[in-house]
C-alpha cells in the first residue's frame, strides 16, 4: 500500500527512543521528511543519523515539550527546516503513576503540562500550517487506562482521559479543514520506560517482558514498529475517512472498545 507520505513533514514528539523513533523511522521509510524532538541531545542525534543512513530526511530538535516556549521553537524549526508542515504526533510521555494520597499538586501539574498542554499547544502551533497545506494530520499518543482507569493510576489515567476528549472535540472542529485528528490508546509496548523500570527493580528485561504479557490475549507486548505502522496509516491517504477516533493498540488487553 503506498502511503502517499512523500513531501510531507511531520513533527514527531519523543522521536529519540521507542515509539517515537520507530513511528520517525518509518514516516522517514514512506518519503515522509521528519522532525524529531526530545529533551537528550545524544540519543535524538543517533535517531536522526540512523534516519539519514536509511535515505530519509530529518531535522532533530531537542526541545522540553512540557515548555511552551519549547513548543513554539520546535514547530518553528521544523516549518524552517523543510518550508511546511503536514503531520503531528504528540507522542512524547511517560507513564506517572501512584497512590492518589502521595500525588502531590507538582506532579499533577508536570503531567498535565508533559501530556496534555504540550499536545493542546503543539496543535495550536501546527493547525494554521496544517490548513495552509489545505488539510494534515494530528495522532496523539495516548493511553488505554484512560478508558478504563484503574486503582493508583493517577495522573496518567486522568491525563490520557483528557487527551480523549481533546482528541474528538479537535477532530470536529477541524474537520471542514481536512485535519484529521485520532488517538492510539497503547496497551504495553517495549520501550525504553520499561527497560529503565527493569533495570531499576534488578529484573531482567526479558523475565520482564514475560511478567506484563501473562495478562495480554495476544501473549506478548508489543512493539514499538507495530503502533509505527498505526501511526503512518493515520497518518496516510490510506486513513483518509478516519478522525475523530481511538484505536487500541494493546493485544486484546482492554476490556472497552
Ligand atoms: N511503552 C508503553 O508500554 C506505553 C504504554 C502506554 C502509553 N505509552 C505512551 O507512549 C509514548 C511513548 O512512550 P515510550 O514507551 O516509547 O517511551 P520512551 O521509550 O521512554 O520514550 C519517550 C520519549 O519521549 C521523550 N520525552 C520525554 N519527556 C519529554 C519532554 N518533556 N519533552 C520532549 N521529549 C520528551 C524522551 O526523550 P527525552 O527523555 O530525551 O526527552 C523519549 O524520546 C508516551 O507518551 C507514553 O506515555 C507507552
Amino acid at each position: 500500500m503506498d502511503l502517499q507520505l512523500k513531501n510531507k513533514v511531520a513533527i514527531v514528539t519523543g522521536g529519540s527512543q521507542g515509539i517515537g523513533r520507530a513511528s520517525a523511522l518509518r514516516l522517514a521509510q514512506e518519503g515522509a521528511s521528519v522532525v524529531i524532538a526530545a529533551r537528550g541531545r545524544e540519543l535524538l542525534d543517533q535517531v536522526a543519523l540512523e534516519i539519514r543512513a536509511a535515505g530519509g530526511s530529518v531535522a532533530a530538535v531537542q526541545a522540553d515539550v512540557s515548555r511552551a516556549e519549547d513548543c513554539a521553537r520546535l514547530v518553528a524549526e521544523a516549518v524552517g527546516a523543510f518550508g511546511r508542515l503536514d503531520i503531528l504526533v504528540n507522542n512524547a510521555g511517560t507513564s506517572a503513576t501512584g497512590e492518589f494520597e502521595s500525588v502531590t499538586d507538582d506532579i499533577w501539574q508536570a503531567d498535565f503540562e508533559l501530556k496534555l498542554f504540550a499536545a493542546i499547544r503543539l496543535a495550536r502551533l501546527a493547525i494554521p500550517h496544517l490548513k495552509q497545506q489545505g488539510g494534515g494530520r494530528i495522532v496523539n499518543i495516548t493511553n488505554t487506562g484512560a478508558k478504563q482507569p484503574r486503582a493508583k493510576s493517577m495522573p496518567t489515567t486522568v491525563t490520557r482521559a483528557a487527551g480523549l476528549a481533546f482528541t474528538k472535540a479537535l477532530s470536529k472542529e477541524f474537520a471542514p479543514h481536512q485535519i484529521l485528528v485520532n488517538t492510539i490508546c497503547i496497551g504495553l509496548v517495549r520501550a525504553g520506560q520499561h527497560e529503565r523500570k527493569a533495570a531499576k527493580a534488578g529484573v531482567a528485561l526479558e523475565q520482564y517482558y514475560a511478567k506484563l504479557a501473562k495478562d495480554i490475549p495476544l501473549g506478548r507486548v508489543g512493539r514499538a514498529e507495530e503502533v509505527a505502522d498505526a501511526i503512518a496509516f493515520l497518518a496516510s491517504e490510506a486513513a483518509s475517512y478516519i478522525t475523530g477516533t481511538s484505536i487500541n493498540l494493546d493485544g486484546g488487553a482492554s476490556a472497552v472498545l
